[in-house]
């Protein structure tokens, strides 16, 4: 949305800390390499990386050209353009808890004359405290200024709060920008268009015309090295707290007033807010856990999470989770929300996929079943639409039986519009320097989505039985499909 009308400064400054971390160089020096190289960042930006690390500037470039070489691509890297790219960023080597780091910041961004700041924390979250609060003491919190909170942003409720509450103390709500790379994410503008820039889904997007909904966040890969972070973290807390919920609530959002970041951001919350809780006893009902074994990803045999390097041998962090919730309002009562994430599953997919209600009566032999009519949105890896309905089978022996036969109207929308769309971090990346928040998350939203998942974080850690296991390369464990199977529904793999 409105990705035109954000206005980039003609003068910006982009700060880094945690420059030498897994998210820099795996998500943010790509997405704004990819800004770059497709013009999106006009004007005459400058970047700063600090980390712990001696470096100079070029050694810093070197290094980062190393690292970003060796990642995954949508389009070829292109050395020449990354020159240039590079050209702009510099490197400062600082701890940083330190004031003295933070004091050598501020005469970096002194030294130029920017109009906007982002001071993007892409580090432990146990370091966004006295970050927030070193930069302030060194004078860099004033309006200009834009200091983005990457996820996790706490382990639980208290800590969120905590977290959030110091660095209000040196930021106004508009100065704060809550990372869900997810946000970014084409097809959740295409979601969003989809629903409010059409008339054709609104009267049937309510509990009289939709039997279910389901969200399918899938990873093939494992950990990937990460072992020591995600053990802390599980899935639960790495994908359901955050991505998971927002995209339910682009999914179940009443029509915001206008595209304004409040505006949508106060339909988000409503959502959140209508989640049912979970009692203690419904946890084991509606929330699966699991943790993968070894087992066989396109081909290779790969470890099981156990054997991952830095996570403990007798580890119980889930590395899957499938949940059945609901939204108790006049739209949704009743309707169950099916969510699922994990790593070394079946494939890398995510996609939400709206189950319209069955036919009340059929006149056709071999007719509809409970999923004939979907609307399957694909978020990755393609990033289609596509609307399945019954058809007469033009094909003569079938049509010759009077058979119905399932077909797909399909939309792809690099097809349509081109290979060259926006991604996730690219776009978020724009909107920071713009300054725009409507795809960030607000104070209230955050909490209220960390207050929903305690239950579940607090039963677990009551009853501490072991995830369930799963084979690499599967679909998480059987009690995933189970706990559909109670409600005679099935997951979209299995219909
Ligand atoms: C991150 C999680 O937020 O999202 C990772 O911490 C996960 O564990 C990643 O792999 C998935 O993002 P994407 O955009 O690759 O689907």
């Amino acid at each position: 949305m409105h990705d035109e009308a954000d206005q980039i400064p003609e003068r910006y400054d982009l700060i880094f800390f945690g420059g030498t971390g897994d998210l820099t160089w795996r998500k943010l020096m790509p997405g704004l390499y990819q800004a770059f190289r497709h013009g999106g960042l006009p004007g005459t930006g400058r970047v700063l990386a600090v980390a712990r690390s001696e470096m100079d500037d070029d050694g810093y470039r070197a290094w980062l050209r190393e690292k970003m070489t060796a990642s995954q691509w949508d389009e070829p890297f292109d050395a020449q353009v990354f020159e240039a790219f590079a050209a702009r960023i510099q490197y400062l080597a600082g701890d940083l808890a330190e004031a003295d780091t933070h004091a050598r910041v501020a005469r970096w961004v002194a030294g130029g004359d920017a109009q906007a700041v982002v001071l993007y924390l892409a580090t432990a979250p146990s370091l966004f405290e006295i970050i927030a609060r070193r930069v302030a003491e060194a004078g860099l919190n004033d309006e200009r200024v834009r200091i983005v909170l990457e996820k996790p942003l706490g382990r639980n409720l208290d800590g969120a709060t905590r977290i959030n509450a110091t660095v209000r103390e040196h930021f106004a709500e508009h100065q704060i920008f809550r990372i869900d790379h997810y946000l970014g994410k084409q097809s959740v503008q295409n979601l969003m268009a989809l629903r409010f820039g059409n008339t054709l889904f609104e009267p049937l997007w309510r509990r009289e015309w939709i039997d279910s909904v389901q969200i399918t966040l899938a990873e093939d890969l494992g950990v990937e090295g990460r072992g020591g972070y995600y053990d802390q973290s599980g899935a639960l807390r790495d994908m359901v707290q955050n991505h998971l919920l927002q995209l339910l609530c682009m999914v179940a959002m009443e029509p915001p007033v206008s595209n304004r970041a409040d505006d949508i951001r106060d339909e988000k919350l409503k959502v959140l807010r209508a989640l049912r809780p979970y009692q203690p006893t419904d946890v084991s009902r509606f929330v699966v856990r699991g943790q993968y074994r070894e087992g066989s990803v396109r081909g290779k045999v790969v470890p099981g999470y156990l054997e991952e390097e830095g996570v403990p041998r007798d580890s119980h962090t889930e590395t899957f989770v499938a949940l059945r919730c609901e939204i108790e309002n006049w739209r949704w009562a009743g309707i169950p929300f099916y969510l699922r994430t994990g790593k070394r599953l079946g494939a890398r997919c995510a996609q939400i996929v709206v189950n319209f209600r069955p036919l009340p009566h059929s006149i056709f032999e071999g007719a509809a079943n409970r999923y004939s009519n979907r609307l399957v949105i694909s978020l990755q890896p393609e990033d289609t639409i596509s609307l399945h309905l019954m058809a007469k089978a033009s094909n003569r022996a079938r049509a010759e039986q009077g058979r119905l036969a399932p077909v797909a109207l399909d939309l792809d929308f690099r097809e349509t519009f081109g290979a060259q769309t926006i991604e996730g971090y690219e776009r978020l990346l724009r909107k920071l320097i713009a300054g725009r928040l409507d795809l960030f998350v607000r104070l209230d939203e955050q909490l209220a989505a960390w207050e929903w998942v305690m239950p579940i974080l607090d039963t677990w850690a009551q009853y501490p039985d072991p995830p369930r296991p799963y084979n690499a390369g599967t679909w998480g464990p059987s009690a995933s499909a189970t706990m559909l199977a109670r409600e005679q529904a099935l997951w979209p793999e299995e219909i």
